[in-house]
This record gives structure tokens, sequence and C-alpha cells, in this order.
């Protein structure tokens, strides 16, 4: 590509490129970046790839052109040594096999079925909390969400095994740390986290083995683990390709949607009006000891306050993805294996889109609005779209209903809103949260 065909490159430091604005604060970086254009490109001494924020642009890489894409390097070296043989580690014949197989636990319907039990889990949950307690906001909305998924979608009774997920989690985002001197070593030289990391893949891999012996034999159902096992008797899916693609959604399923809750927990206790409002609605909505799978639906408030928390706080920190052959994005013309990341959090704040973007107002959900598609896409777009989005929606309505309908959170951040340095928008500030019953 010439000089003149190129999109902008930001001046960067000799030898290191942008890396030491990233590795500093990779949500400020691509701020910085983002800003100077639809498409920029960013080098660093691991990668160079070409940020693209514009929502034309983001629409033609995960939707009009897709075929011409895959998901990039990045993305593959995150999750390696955890879930090769899942979904979202795969291209091609394989991922279509792999999604394909899944694919009747997501649909409306099915998710739909989950309601009740969801509602369970999240009332079992909040009675637990007492008056006065304190704890890890984070954490214990991780926990929380895990519960309500496991015990639907995955098929999984996780009650008192939560600390498994939590701790592989907490292992891959720091294996991923852009600040982590040993992530620039060669994968031969031994570290704390990387041994860290072996071992609770390790324990997360065997206690996953364990949920599969358990159900072997009774896969009725349509929960992710009936159908996986259903697909391996068919011989379409192998036994490593069922335990990482569970490993794979125990991870996915629980991080995003706990962070989201925390974030949402959070912009509430700053705004007690938006908070008021929500709890009239469950006040007005709920006729009786808790929510019916069909007041669900009713909950617009709830869903208005969830898209704005994914808006300003998105809980990927961008889709990846790498070129598979020649291609023009935006009217430049990219040669195959490069790479590109599509930031949510740039389109997500961008003033041409969204009034007075930085303030937290779900009253922008209400009604039509008329902007660029992938102005919002929390979800990312096009075939690869999250899997888990109506399911993740639902349990997070029911969640922050059931929570705000009995109690009060009172929220103590412990200095600026900070993200760790990784794939995943994973906060850094400590959330310590005191619980009032209403
Ligand atoms: C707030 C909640 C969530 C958000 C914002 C979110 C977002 C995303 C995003 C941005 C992607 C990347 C898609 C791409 O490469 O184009 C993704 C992929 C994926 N998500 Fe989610 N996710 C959430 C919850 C869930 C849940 C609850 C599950 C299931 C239990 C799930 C399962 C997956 C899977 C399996 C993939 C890989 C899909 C593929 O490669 O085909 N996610 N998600």
């Amino acid at each position: 590509m010439s000089d003149a065909q190129s999109p902008p490159k930001p001046e960067g430091t000799p030898f290191l490129g942008h890396a030491l604005e990233y590795a500093r604060d990779p949500i400020d970086a691509i701020e910085t970046f983002g800003n100077k254009g639809d498409i920029v490109e960013v080098d660093t001494p691991i990668q160079s790839f070409y940020l693209v924020t514009g929502p034309d642009m983001i629409q033609e890489i995960l939707v009009k052109k897709h075929g011409s894409f895959t998901i990039g390097p990045a993305q593959q070296e995150s999750f390696a040594g955890i879930t090769d043989n899942a979904v979202n580690m795969s291209t091609g014949e394989d991922w279509r096999r792999r999604r394909k197989a899944m694919g009747p636990a997501f649909t409306g319907d099915t998710v739909e079925a989950y309601r009740q039990r969801m509602i369970d889990e999240a009332v079992e949950s909040v009675r637990a909390w007492s008056d006065g307690e304190t704890f890890d906001l984070h954490k214990e909305m991780r926990v929380f969400t895990m519960r309500m998924l496991t015990d639907t979608l995955l098929g999984i009774d996780i009650r008192g095994d939560e600390d498994v997920v939590i701790s592989a989690s907490d292992a891959l985002i720091d294996r991923a740390n852009l600040r982590r001197i040993g992530r620039y070593l060669p994968d031969w030289v031994p570290t704390p986290t990387d041994r860290r990391f072996e071992q609770s893949v390790r324990t997360l891999d065997e206690y996953v083995e364990e949920c599969i012996q358990e159900r072997r034999g009774e896969s009725e159902g349509e929960d992710v683990c009936s159908l996986l096992l259903k697909a391996a008797d068919r011989g379409v899916l192998s036994t490593v390709e069922v335990r990482h693609n569970l490993v794979g959604l125990l991870l996915a399923g629980t991080s995003s949607p706990g962070g989201s809750l925390m974030h949402a927990w959070r912009l509430l206790d700053e705004h007690p009006s938006v908070l008021e409002s929500l709890r009239d609605e469950y006040d007005r909505v709920v006729d009786g000891d808790a929510l019916e799978p069909a007041d669900v639906d009713e909950l617009e408030l709830a869903q208005h306050v969830l898209s704005e928390t994914l808006r300003l706080y998105p809980p990927t920190v961008g889709v990846n993805r790498m070129a598979t052959e020649s291609v023009t994005v935006g009217g430049y013309e990219f040669d195959e294996g490069t790479q590109f990341i599509l930031p949510q959090w740039v389109p997500h704040r961008d003033e041409r889109f969204w009034t007075d973007p930085e303030s937290f107002d779900p009253s922008r959900w209400q009604g039509d609005f008329d902007r660029p598609q992938f102005s919002y896409f929390p979800f990312s777009g096009g075939p690869r779209f999250c899997p888990g989005k109506k399911v993740a929606r639902q349990e997070m309505v029911i969640a922050l209903a059931e929570m705000v309908g009995r109690v009060d959170l009172d929220v103590s951040v412990d200095g600026d809103i900070e993200f760790t340095p990784s794939m995943t928008l994973r906060p850094a500030t400590e959330h310590v949260a005191t619980v009032q019953r209403r």
C-alpha cells in the first residue's frame, strides 16, 4: 500500500511505536488513536494493526465482507492453552460445525424457557445477603450471574465450585496483561503467572470433565451440555471439543455479564433518580413475591439501563479480525494477513452519534433513533456475533430487577475507574458494596 493510500498513523516512540501508550492505559490509547480518524494504523513491537472506529467500516468488516476476514491472532493467543478446540478459537469449517452444534441452546424460545429458573436463582442469591454485609462487587456479580447461567444454559450445578471458574478467568486476564514483563519473554521461560495459569486451567478442565461424566447417559434437554454430548454421541464433536466448548462458555458467559452488572450498580449508585425509577418499575410490574417469566418483557427501564451500561462500558476491548485475502475497507486496500481491532469504546462515545456521550442517560434508548447500526455493537455483529446475546441480556435484566427490587447496594470505589490492559474491560479499581435490605 503506498503512503498516499494509507490511513493515518499517529506518531509513536522510536522502536516501541505505540506500545507504551497501550501498556500505560489501553482505553486512553484506544480513545486517543481512535479519535484521529475512522481508521488509523497502530504499531507495537508485538503487532501492527488498524484500529477501526467508523461504523460503516466496522460493518464492512463484520458483515458485508465477513468472508474476507477471520479472527485475529491476538484472540487466538489470548485463549491458547485453554479453549483451543472451542468455537471462539476456531475458523472455517471447524467453526461452522462447532457453532451449529450449540446453536439450539441459544434460540429465542429456548432462552425464554430458562426464565423461571433464572428468577429462582436470582431470588435465592439476593435472599442470602444480610443487612450490612459488604462484598467485592465485581466478584459477587460474577458469582451471581454464573449461578444463573450454569443452572440453565449450561446444565451444570456450580454452587460451591464458583472459585474454580473465577480463578481461571483471573489467570487468563493476568496472562494477557500488557504490562506483564513475562509476556514479552520466550514461551520456554516459565513465570509465576504462567504457572498459576496452567494450574488454574488444569483445575477448571478437570472440573468440567467431572461435570461431563456426571451428565453422560442423561443427555436429554436443550441445555448446552446435553446438546454437546448428543453431538459427541453422533460423532459430530470429539470429547475434547465438548470439554473446551464448555470451558469457553463458562469463561465467556460469566465474566462479561458479571462485570456489566458491577458497572450498572456503580452508575445507579451515582444516579439515585434512575435507581428510584427502576424500583418503581419493579414494584409496578411485580404483583406478588417475585418476577414472573412474562414480567421480564415489561422491564423496559431495566433494559435501557443495561443498554446504556453496555454503551459506556462494553465488556470487550475490541473485536479482532485478520484479512484472509486482499480486501478494501473504507476505500483503502489491505493485504492478506492485515490485522484489525474494532474497539466498541470509541463509536459508543462518539459525539457524531450520541448527544452528551459521556453521560449515563438510559432515556436515550426510548423510542426510535437514527444512528448508524455499528455505532453500537457490544455483542459484535455479522455471522460471528456473540451467541450469548439473548441469554446474557435476559439474565442481566432479571438479576438487576431482583436486586434493585429487594436491596440497595451502597458502592464505594477506591479511586478513579481504571482497567487492566487486556482483551476484556476488566476493572482494576476495587468496588466494595454494602447491602441494605429494602
Ligand atoms: C454482557 C455480555 C456479553 C457480551 C457483551 C459479549 C460480547 C461478545 C463479543 C464482542 C464477542 C466477539 C464476537 C466476534 O468475534 O465477532 C463474543 C463472542 C462470544 N461470546 Fe459473548 N458476550 C457476552 C456474554 C456471553 C454469554 C452469556 C455467552 C454464553 C454463555 C457468550 C458466548 C460467546 C461465545 C461462545 C463467543 C464466540 C463466538 C464465535 O466465535 O463464534 N457470551 N461475545
